[in-house]
């Protein structure tokens, strides 16, 4: 398979970068980080979920979030919608595209949505219809798609089976989620081998946390497969809230390096990627946790 000549990034950092964050972030820092990563030429940004603020309260108020922005029209602006009250909050919002989101493991699904596999897809049926009569595009997430904080193990036809519903109830793509970071390139491309005779790469995209370091060559792995939609968070910010100890998404800064090196183009900015990094890393008080952005700033 030859590679993609261009990627698409689906930039996750305001959801899945500021919903693990222990200090309060604020409305204002949640809209100029959105600003900031559409005026660095992403062009598909999760801006929000609308989920239980119970369940995760750096989420609340997304609402606020997408009447605060400055929209940019080329823009894709999503957010995660677990049911029908989201995907309510969500259409009043006026989101762009919404995603659902599944688990390939049965005690993720249990603590990060709180139902089985089975209750969790028969629950985005009328959120995909609903979603589908307002003209919104759905993405599907699969969690824990290369291991699971409480299961250990996923099987490959696990996923590939919670993964075809998605597809087949209405998502034009599943995101595949490595959540705790576990994969590795054999890992990967097992797991590929299992899915792309049913689902073709262009149907698929992958969102790898970094927690042992492998997400750059898992995504090289995907890549070979043909997969050319990949999911980043600027600074490598992020985590799940139901799994403990997992850190941020691969780094935007860190991808778009690679990428360029390959030769294939994303649209990005790369320097207007790092500023951003540098920029909400000091808003947060925490270190950049891109090593592109890192390395960068350290020698400005
Ligand atoms: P539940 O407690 O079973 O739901 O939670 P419920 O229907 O019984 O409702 C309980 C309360 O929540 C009620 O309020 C509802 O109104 C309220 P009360 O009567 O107690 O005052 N509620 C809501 N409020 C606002 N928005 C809503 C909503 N729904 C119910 N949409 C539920 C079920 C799914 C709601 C809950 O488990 C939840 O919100 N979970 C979200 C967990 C989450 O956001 N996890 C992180 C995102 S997934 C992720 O990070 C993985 C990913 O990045 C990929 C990867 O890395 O693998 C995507
Ligand atoms: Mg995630």
């Amino acid at each position: 398979m030859p590679l993609p000549t261009a990627v698409r990034i689906v930039e996750v950092s305001p959801r899945d970068g500021l919903q693990n964050e222990l200090l309060p972030v604020t409305i204002e820092t949640r809209i100029a980080l959105v600003e900031r990563l559409a005026d660095a030429g992403l062009t598909h940004i999760e801006t929000g979920s609308f989920v239980s603020p119970k369940w995760v309260p750096q989420m609340a108020s997304s609402d606020a979030v997408f009447s605060g922005i400055r929209r940019q029209p080329q823009v894709t602006y999503s957010a995660l919608t677990p049911n029908m009250k989201g995907l309510e909050a969500a259409i009043d919002a006026g989101v762009d595209e919404v995603a659902v989101f599944a688990a390939a493991s049965e005690r993720f699904s249990q603590k990060n949505v709180n139902c089985s596999i089975a209750d969790s897809l028969r629950r985005f049926d009328p959120v995909i219809r609903l979603a589908a009569s307002h003209q919104l595009p759905v993405r599907g997430y699969v969690s824990c798609v290369l291991g699971c904080p409480y299961e250990g193990r996923v099987s490959p036809t696990k996923v590939l089976e919670v993964s075809a519903e998605l597809a087949s109830m209405g998502c034009f793509e599943v995101s595949l989620g490595d959540t705790i970071g576990v994969g590795t390139v054999g890992s990967v491309r097992q797991l590929l081998d299992c899915l792309i005779p049913t689902l073709p790469a262009s149907e698929l995209a992958l969102h790898c946390h970094d927690t042992y370091g492998q997400a750059l060559a898992n995504i090289s792995a995907g890549l070979d497969y043909g997969i050319a939609t990949i999911d980043t968070s600027i600074a490598g910010l992020g985590g799940c809230p139901y799994a403990r100890g997992a850190s941020g998404n691969v780094a935007t800064e860190d991808v778009v390096f690679m990428l360029n090196g390959m030769g294939i183009t994303t649209g990005l900015d790369l320097d207007h990627l790092m500023a951003t990094g540098t920029w909400i890393s000091e808003q947060l008080q925490r270190r950049n946790a891109s090593k592109v952005g890192a390395t960068v700033s350290a020698t400005h």
